[in-house]
């Protein structure tokens, strides 16, 4: 499987966005990751539909959008509507009816589907809704702040889950040269990072490291 880089936007200097845009996409990056945080869910709050319609402007890579907010039912509409490709809800906020819903009017958008777990969450909380999703986001840090240490249990439940899903795999959280090794090595085909590619003074080779 071919690795693809989804540089985390959380990490970008938001007074450039376009230039930092620009940058990751002549770096090499093949996806954009939104995190989006409503201070509920997770303790922080960063962006909404409105911001991702005019990073959709500003770039033609695919917008990943990882909603770390409860009751995402009630916004993925928001999103779709802003240009998002991709969309990732927590199997933490959601019923699998709900989660049944979103994944159909997914696909008639023609967005990607996908769930994400948190560290503490474990893998048979996912089991039932693989058959609904295009790929799975295996969180590897408590999702709210770019920065953190790479947790290192994501690496069974990567080999766990590997072993019975054959879609995208993606770990987000502390990816950096290191850890993005033992996560390939795991069965992760998709990597977010933030502070590592957005930290780092050659955006270019921080890509390529992790790959
Ligand atoms: C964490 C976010 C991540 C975060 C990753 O809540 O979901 O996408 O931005 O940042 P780094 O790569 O710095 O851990
Ligand atoms: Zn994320």
């Amino acid at each position: 499987m071919r690795i693809k880089i989804a540089p985390s936007i959380l990490s970008a200097d938001f007074s450039k966005l376009g230039l930092e845009l620009k940058k990751i996409k002549l770096a090499g990056a093949d996806l954009i990751h939104v995190d989006v945080m409503d201070g509920r869910f997770v303790p922080n709050i960063t962006i909404g539909p409105v911001v991702v319609k005019f990073i959709r402007k500003s770039t033609t890579l695919a917008l990943d959008v990882h909603l770390m907010i409860q009751n995402p039912a009630k916004y993925v509409g928001a999103f779709v509507n802003a240009g998002s490709d991709m969309i990732t809800v927590h199997i933490e906020t959601v019923s699998l009816k709900e989660l049944q819903a979103i994944g159909q009017g997914l696909k008639k958008s023609k967005v990607k589907l996908g769930i994400s777990l948190n560290p503490g969450t474990p893998l048979a909380k996912i089991k039932p809704a693989l058959g609904l999703v295009d790929f799975i986001l295996v969180m590897s840090v408590n999702p709210g702040f770019g920065g953190q240490a790479f947790i290192p249990g994501a690496i069974k439940k990567i080999r766990q889950l590997r072993a019975i899903f054959a879609k995208d795999i993606a770990v987000d959280g502390g990816i950096n040269n290191i850890t993005a090794k033992q996560v390939i090595a795991a069965g992760a085909n998709v990597l977010v990072a933030g502070s590592y590619i957005f930290g780092a003074k050659n955006i270019k080779q921080a890509i390529d490291s992790l790959r």
